[in-house]
């Protein structure tokens, strides 16, 4: 097996205030995690210490195999694709130039490819064409957070990072960017890590899922896996909500869970 990310007995404190310890976990070329766990425990801490924007307090974090301490962090960030909760968009800068940023970084000769570019990843999202032209602000929270997709996507990372990227859209648009997002994912071949609130969205596009509270992990197996053998109290609470919203018995709780019945872990 390739594995593309390994923690190896990570610590991260803020301060006085430790938030991970022996902190261990290994991610296979072509999974895709979902992150789930209460808030606070650490899932953004462990998505910004992947592409180094905060570094760990001790042990380390092997990126195909390389420190990531070693690593270039400009060219490290080149082949990682970050898609956060919110606006983080450049808001002086077009929808087309926010999508280009990182492809024109890396062909900055080739414009119409960069362009080309843009047009096919703003469909993949379910952006308008004519869109392009305008700045974030005017923009609605949906389409801000589909641009930032996009951008996360333009670069063809082989490692995609994502926090929470469709928390502030609604039901309908949810479910279409996740449709989307899993399609692109089989497409390509990608290792996605996703953190989310929600069980339901968890299990339904997880191949592995990282069950996380206050720093320490509670389980990371596949969802039927989550499903049928709970490994600790909290997964059991956190899968039971997504049983009893489906009420059926054992063998088709994993259909159901992948039909997306919801609930938002508190
Ligand atoms: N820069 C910082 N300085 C001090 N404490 C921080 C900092 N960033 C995060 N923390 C604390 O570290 C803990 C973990 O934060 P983190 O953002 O990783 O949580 P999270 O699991 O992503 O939570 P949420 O689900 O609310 O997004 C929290 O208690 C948070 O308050
Ligand atoms: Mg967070």
């Amino acid at each position: 097996m390739n594995t593309v990310i390994a923690f190896k007995d990570v610590k991260k404190a803020y301060g006085d205030k430790v938030v991970l310890e022996h902190f261990n976990l290994s991610v296979e070329q072509g999974e895709f995690v979902t992150i789930i766990g209460s808030s606070g425990c650490g899932k953004t801490t462990i998505l910004k210490m992947i592409n180094g924007l905060i570094k760990p307090t001790g042990g380390s974090i092997l990126l195909h195999g390389q420190n990531i301490e070693e690593k270039d962090m400009i060219q490290l960030r080149r082949n990682i694709g970050y898609a956060i909760q919110g606006s983080v968009l450049f808001p002086h800068m077009t929808v087309e130039q926010n999508i280009s940023y990182v492809p024109n970084l890396l062909n900055k000769r080739d414009k119409q490819r960069t362009r080309n570019a843009v047009s096919k990843w703003m469909k993949i999202v379910g952006l308008d064409e004519e869109l392009k032209e305008r700045y974030p602000s005017e923009l609605s929270g949906g389409q801000q957070q589909r641009v930032g997709i996009a951008r996360s996507l333009a670069a063809s990372p082989d490692l995609l990072l994502m926090d929470e990227p469709f928390g502030a859209v609604d039901e309908i648009t949810r479910g279409q960017l996740q449709v989307e997002l899993k399609q692109i994912y089989e497409k390509t071949g990608i290792t996605v890590l996703f953190v989310t609130h929600d069980i339901s969205e968890a299990l339904k596009l997880g191949t592995k899922v990282l069950v996380m509270d206050h720093g320490v992990i509670q389980q990371y197996a596949p969802p039927d896996v989550l499903l049928h053998a709970p490994a600790t109290e909290f997964v059991r609470r956190l899968v039971e909500k997504e049983r009893r919203v489906c009420r059926l018995p054992e063998e088709k709780l994993l259909d159901c869970a992948y039909s997306g019945a919801s609930s938002a872990i508190e």
